[in-house]
């Protein structure tokens, strides 16, 4: 019977969690075993405040920020730039503000619901999907893992073996400021959703995480 139900359905996976807690990771490793298209929602941010950057404008300014959210189309997703710490740090200062958040909102939910027929379904990852963008997704996954650990992560995907203690300094201080302010928003703040699956990495490896995600995927199809 369940088998007759879900034949033919697309899955929609929303996971969620604060910045380098290893959903980017996590998401692609259930993209590709669960044959889903990905959406990283957070590079949507991170163009929008490149692009205020750019603009030598304000990311904490909402008409500078609306300005460079309308205009996201044009900006080339593969620069690795997008990805710095740096970025993130505009990128959380842009999606504090509603007006931005609702021009991104249709895409997204466009995304979920409208994957290529040859992929099973789609997954999305980013602060607000659970709670927000897919209120209605029938798996739900929050990451998350302490911030010195998270910082530590991200220090050697951005310095390698060749970076200073002040350097860790830095991107620990701004993953701080950026988790309140991810937080503590009011427009669609980062928030486990009450039936989300948690899991906390910060003494697990990816193996691990990924078993866990599996596993919990397998049993909701
Ligand atoms: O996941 P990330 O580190 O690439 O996200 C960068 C910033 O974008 C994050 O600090 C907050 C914002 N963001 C958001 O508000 N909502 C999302 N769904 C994804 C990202």
């Amino acid at each position: 019977m369940k088998q007759d139900d879900q034949r033919g359905k697309k899955i929609v996976i929303a996971l969620d969690g604060p910045a380098a807690s290893g959903k980017g990771t996590l998401a692609r490793r259930l993209a590709s075993h669960f044959n889903l298209a990905l959406l990283d929602t957070g590079i949507l941010y991170r163009a929008v405040g490149w692009n205020v950057l750019q603009d030598g404008g304000d990311p904490e300014n909402e008409v500078d920020a609306l300005k460079a959210a309308e205009k996201i189309s044009d900006t080339d997703f593969s620069n690795p730039e997008l990805r710095t710490e740096s970025i993130g740090v505009a990128a959380s200062k842009v999606a504090q503000i509603a007006a931005v958040r609702s021009t991104l909102l249709n895409f997204q939910r466009h995304f979920a619901n409208n994957p290529p027929p040859d992929k099973d379904g789609a997954i999305l990852d980013g602060r607000d999907i659970a709670t927000v963008i897919c209120p209605e997704a029938p798996i739900k996954i929050f990451i998350t893992a302490d911030v010195e650990t998270r910082a530590k992560r991200r220090f050697l995907e951005e310095y390698g073996e060749n970076g200073t203690p002040e350097q860790l300094a830095e991107i620990l201080k701004d993953l701080k400021d950026r988790d309140q302010r991810d937080i503590n928003r009011s427009a669609s703040p980062l928030k486990k959703a009450e039936n989300a699956y948690l899991i906390d990495t910060t003494d697990s490896d990816i193996e691990a995480v990924f078993e866990a995600a599996r596993e919990f995927v397998s049993s909701k199809m």
